[in-house]
């Protein structure tokens, strides 16, 4: 069985003006497990670029223990895809897939410009920190 990359219990602060989870909160949760997947194929700084192909299934209510799964698909000269799948485990019934979406970052300098993931002959950049001593305290990914 694997393992989720993060799991968030939904609460009613989290709802949208009809009690059921916001789309925006998701977005960022799945935003967040992707960065952290994404993060271990450099050790530069990512930022989000592109959220593709996000589709939403099912509601998500609260109580529901929602898993992210998320998994590296592509890796490009500076940039990371990574997939993930949000499924949500309700009292009483199966897990059930309720979102799925594309996330791409790209690595990038300490100008903000995209910079490769790995060096010529494949290593990770010299001089750079591992993750996460290399981001400034409380940034996010
Ligand atoms: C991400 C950023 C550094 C890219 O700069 P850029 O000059 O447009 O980058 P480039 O055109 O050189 O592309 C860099 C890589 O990103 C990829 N890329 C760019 N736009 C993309 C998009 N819309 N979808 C998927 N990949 C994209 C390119 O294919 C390239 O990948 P590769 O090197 O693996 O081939 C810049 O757009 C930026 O700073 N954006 C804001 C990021 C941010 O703040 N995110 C947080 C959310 S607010």
């Amino acid at each position: 069985m694997r393992d989720p990359t993060i799991r968030v219990l939904m609460m009613p602060r989290d709802t949208n003006a009809w009690g059921t989870i916001f789309g925006g909160v998701l977005l960022s949760h799945l935003d967040q497990a992707a960065g952290l997947e994404a993060i271990r194929n450099t050790d530069h700084r990512i930022v989000t670029v592109a959220m593709k192909e996000v589709v939403f299934h099912e509601p998500v209510l609260i109580g529901d223990l929602v898993s992210f799964y998320a998994e590296t698909v592509r890796l490009g000269r500076t940039s990371i895809t990574v997939r993930v799948e949000v499924e949500a485990e309700r009292r009483g019934q199966r897990p059930m897939k309720v979102t799925e979406a594309e996330v791409t970052f790209v690595a990038i300098d300490s100008e903000g410009r995209p910079t490769p993931l790995r060096t010529e002959d494949g290593a990770p950049p010299a001089g750079v920190p591992p993750w996460p001593a290399n981001l400034p305290a409380g940034d996010p990914l």
